[in-house]
């Protein structure tokens, strides 16, 4: 069953304002996005499996754990989601990247992928995938479809601030999807947008409007 972990150490909430605060321009935008990026990588990657090795200390034998060598794939939802690629390659540099792009169809109002590009052995991969916004949840929602389409077996989803619609979305269709969290926020508007949120991440993170 997948579960929502609100991540609610001191660093990530203590950035997370600054990165709500329209007075906070693009390049601190970014390096705040990029920083609990990792932070969160940090918690996401705490059921990773270890194994034991025996190594020699300065002054005897010791056994020691290292990675089980898990295959690890990062799967942004364009645009926004590249934003936390770097901050999590920051901890785990050797994951690969893939990217996942959908748009809405203006008639239907369902997302479209348009972009799909994924590392190889996908169904021995442990997948990431990112959005710093799960709003309606849709977009998230066909992303994990089209790589559980393609054989991925293990995914978790990463996102900086949440709304309770998308948790919802998410937890319906994808009940074995583990949902990360730095904010879990209050509602959309009918706009669609997170309240109280941080406005368009990808225009805040490229600078665009
Ligand atoms: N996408 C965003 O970038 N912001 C929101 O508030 C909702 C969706």
């Amino acid at each position: 069953m997948g579960r929502v972990h609100v991540i609610d150490h001191p660093l990530i909430q203590h950035k997370l304002t600054y990165i709500r605060d329209k007075n906070t321009g693009t390049k601190e935008f970014r390096e705040l996005v990029d920083e609990v990026a990792t932070l969160m990588a940090f918690e996401i990657t705490r059921d990773m499996p270890l194994k034991e090795i025996e190594v020699d200390t300065p002054v005897c034998k010791a056994k020691s754990k290292i990675l089980a060598g898990k295959k690890i794939g990062i799967v942004p939802i364009l645009r926004a989601g590249i934003g936390m690629v770097d901050g999590i390659l920051k901890l785990i540099p050797a994951a690969k990247v893939g990217h996942v792009g959908l748009y809405r169809d203006p008639e239907t109002l369902m997302p479209v992928e348009y972009y799909l590009k994924l590392p190889s052995d996908v169904e021995e991969r442990f997948f990431i995938v990112v959005d710093p916004m799960l709003a309606t949840g849709g977009t998230a929602v066909e992303a994990i479809r089209s790589l559980k389409k393609r054989g991925a077996k293990q995914i978790k989803l990463m996102t900086l601030i949440a709304a309770p619609e998308g948790v919802s979305a998410i937890e319906k269709a994808h009940p074995d999807v583990d949902i990360y969290v730095a904010g879990l926020d209050e509602r959309l508007n009918e706009k669609g947008y997170i309240i109280p949120g941080l406005g368009d991440a990808g225009d805040r993170l490229f600078g665009t409007k």
